[in-house]
């Protein structure tokens, strides 16, 4: 999960493809948008369609390729006006010297040149052609002049031409172009969450996954926690706008897309990093950890021989971070979580209370259906007294879905505080 695909299925790029050699390139460049999540349509010059079919870029995209402009049929479905206001970015790859200038003519002769001029959405161009061309005074002119109406050039690469030349004008490679796209989404997207999102210019921490309790240098004390919820957790909160650092444990999960990871292994380097990380700036803790309640009392310097049929292994409690960070004077907003086999709500509601959380969630782990390993999960959710605030019962969903509610949850009890403690 080291991005979320989902974010993008609701943003519409037009890909329009002009008549270029490249063209052929532009049919990998439409899989790898739609890999992102993109909504993609496809506008053909007549230029481009003698390089390859509009029946290619269909079945690549899922819908009709946009070819005419003065069709009755065409304008019947989705005409250039529609088309210009559905796009959130237009794409012109490869961009030939002729689209070029038509854009700087302001011509409005074919389907291209008119969606042009129509659209409001960000226009990008990734010039390619012979180098020649490239280097042409009048080319250059009309992209200086593109740039300064604001169209953002995709810079072409150089290299070995399809007519023999080597230089300047080859179209980037189509993998290259959807990973600007995507980063300038993400960035845009970014930009929006951290100005109006729920937990906008949040410092959060967040704990995840098991710890491991070294019994000697190659075994040790650990649990069956995956880490699932606290990843899911704190992509929410990234999404959410905060900053996230994500203290994980021993798991095999992608770092989920903005949150900075420190990794660190048995209940002890865990407790100190939440501590380094009060002292650099938290707002909100949360704790979804599965952290061991006990650890070996003398870690063996070799391994442990076997020998005889008993082993007895000392253990020592360890601290409770939840309740250490609770305890410290400038603590941050609290986010416990209970893992129960029974009694679920009454462990709950007493954990909350003695180790001075603000909120925590709990979840019944005896039921299979949930839990762990689980990619679902359901949950209810307390507020400490002074949030005034009703149990909020989680219905079984998606890790991310429950994750997202959790983090509404807490935007809505910083905003109700009454006093805090
Ligand atoms: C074989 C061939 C390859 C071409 N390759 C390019 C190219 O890579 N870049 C370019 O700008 N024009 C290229 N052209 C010229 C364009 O196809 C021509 O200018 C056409 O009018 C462009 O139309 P459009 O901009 O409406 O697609 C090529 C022409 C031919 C015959």
């Amino acid at each position: 999960m080291s991005f979320d695909l989902s974010v993008f299925a609701n943003k519409n790029i037009i890909l329009a493809v002009t008549g270029g050699i490249a063209a052929y390139k532009s049919a990998i460049l439409v899989r790898r948008l739609k890999d992102y999540g993109f909504n993609v349509r496809v506008v053909m010059t007549k230029g481009a369609q003698a390089f390859i079919t509009p029946l290619t870029f269909q079945a690549l995209s899922g819908n009709p390729v946009h070819t005419e402009l003065l069709d009755t049929e065409a304008e019947a479905g989705m005409g250039h006006i529609e088309l210009a206001r559905w796009a959130d970015l237009i794409l012109v790859a490869p961009a030939s010297c002729d689209s070029l200038a038509k854009f700087v003519a302001g011509l409005a002769d074919d389907l291209l040149s008119t969606l042009y001029l129509a659209t409001k959405a960000p226009v990008w161009v990734a010039p390619a052609m012979n180098q020649q061309m490239w280097a042409a005074k009048a080319t250059q002119r009309n992209l200086n002049t593109l740039v300064e109406d604001g169209v953002h050039v995709i810079m072409p690469a150089a290299g070995a031409q399809a007519c023999g030349d080597v230089g300047l004008g080859r179209m980037p490679e189509p993998e290259e172009i959807a990973e600007q796209v995507k980063d300038y989404f993400h960035k845009a997207q970014r930009a929006l969450a951290e100005k109006f999102g729920l937990l906008a210019g949040k410092k959060v921490t967040i704990t995840a996954g098991p710890t491991r309790e070294a019994i000697d240098p190659v075994r040790y004390i650990s649990n069956h926690s995956t880490g699932k919820m606290g990843f899911a957790i704190a992509a929410a909160c990234y999404a959410a706008g905060a900053k996230v650092t994500l203290l994980a444990g021993p798991v095999s999960l992608d770092t989920p897309n903005g949150v900075r990871r420190i990794n660190v292994s048995s209940a002890m380097k865990m407790l100190d990093e939440s501590l380094h990380q009060l002292e650099e700036g938290c707002d909100i803790f949360i704790a979804t950890a599965a952290v061991a309640d006990y650890r070996v009392a003398e870690v063996a310097e070799h391994k442990i021989k076997k020998a005889g049929d008993e082993l007895n292994v000392a253990l020592v409690k360890n601290p409770d971070i939840v309740a250490t960070i609770a305890q410290q004077s400038k603590r941050p907003f609290m986010v416990g979580f209970a893992a129960e086999t029974r009694n679920v709500e009454e462990y709950a509601a007493g954990k909350l209370v003695a180790k001075k959380l603000d909120m925590i969630a709990c979840n019944d782990v005896s039921r299979k259906d949930i839990g762990f390993a689980s990619d679902e999960n359901a949950m209810t959710v307390f507020f400490a007294e002074q949030y005034q605030m009703e149990k909020r019962d989680l219905e079984k969903a998606s890790k991310q879905e429950i994750a997202q509610q959790l983090v509404e949850a807490v935007h809505d009890a910083l905003h109700n505080e009454i006093d805090p403690v």
